[in-house]
């Protein structure tokens, strides 16, 4: 996909392209994009996918926001404008791996609309699978596997979503999970046969 946002430096073509690579790979590449609060499930669910997909021949990939913000991204914090910046870099990086052909899982909390919105916006249509990783904040707040919410309620963290800062739920996402009904693997299968419904993955 060929971007048209600058004139300053000119778009190179290289010859080996996406189709090559799908061909070589047997599926295609897209992105899952799980979105959803701290505690959803988002890391858990991309996991477990991407185990099920690993073992059928399919190459994965992760993209995890507590693991990238320990490298990619540690220059970033927890305001909207930090966020955005997290999430139009990832975004970014989403879009690579798709066009190498890889199944890549995206789970960040990816709070704002807007900024799920354009990492949408730089893909194909049919490349991006946004995932609405789904749990009411209480449940959340009561598996909180990090101890995060009561340090957030204790007013130790500033700015923590679902407490004092916001979550916009996305209004038409292709997949919308129930975690506190549906089990990790439920979750993954529902992800997978929808890859398979659009021709990604066998
Ligand atoms: S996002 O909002 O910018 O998309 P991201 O998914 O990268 O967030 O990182 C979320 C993780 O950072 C959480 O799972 C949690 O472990 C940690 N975290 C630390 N501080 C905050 C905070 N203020 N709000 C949300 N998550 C936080």
């Amino acid at each position: 996909m060929k971007r048209q946002d600058r004139s300053d430096v000119t778009w190179h073509y290289h010859r080996i392209e996406r189709s090559d690579r799908e061909r070589m790979l047997g599926h295609k590449g897209a992105t899952v994009w799980l979105t959803g609060l701290s505690g959803s499930g988002k890391s858990t669910i991309a996991d477990t996918a991407s185990c099920m997909l690993h073992d059928s021949g399919v190459l994965t990939a992760v993209l995890d926001g507590d693991n990238i913000r320990h490298g990619l991204n540690r220059d970033l914090g927890f305001s909207p404008e930090d966020r955005q910046e997290n999430i139009r870099r990832i975004g970014e990086v989403a879009r690579l791996l798709t066009g190498i052909g890889i199944v890549n899982f995206v789970a960040f909390i990816s709070p704002y609309r807007k900024d799920r919105d354009l990492a949408r916006s730089i893909q194909e249509q049919d490349d991006f699978i946004e995932v609405y990783v789904d749990a009411p904040l209480e449940v959340a707040e009561q598996r909180d596997p990090k101890g995060l919410y009561a340090k957030a309620r204790a007013g130790e963290i500033p700015s923590f979503t679902g407490i004092s800062a916001p979550y916009e739920e996305p209004l038409a996402p292709e997949i919308h999970l129930h975690t506190e009904k549906q089990d990790p693997e439920e979750c993954a299968r529902q992800i997978i046969e929808a890859l398979r419904e659009r021709g990604i993955v066998r």
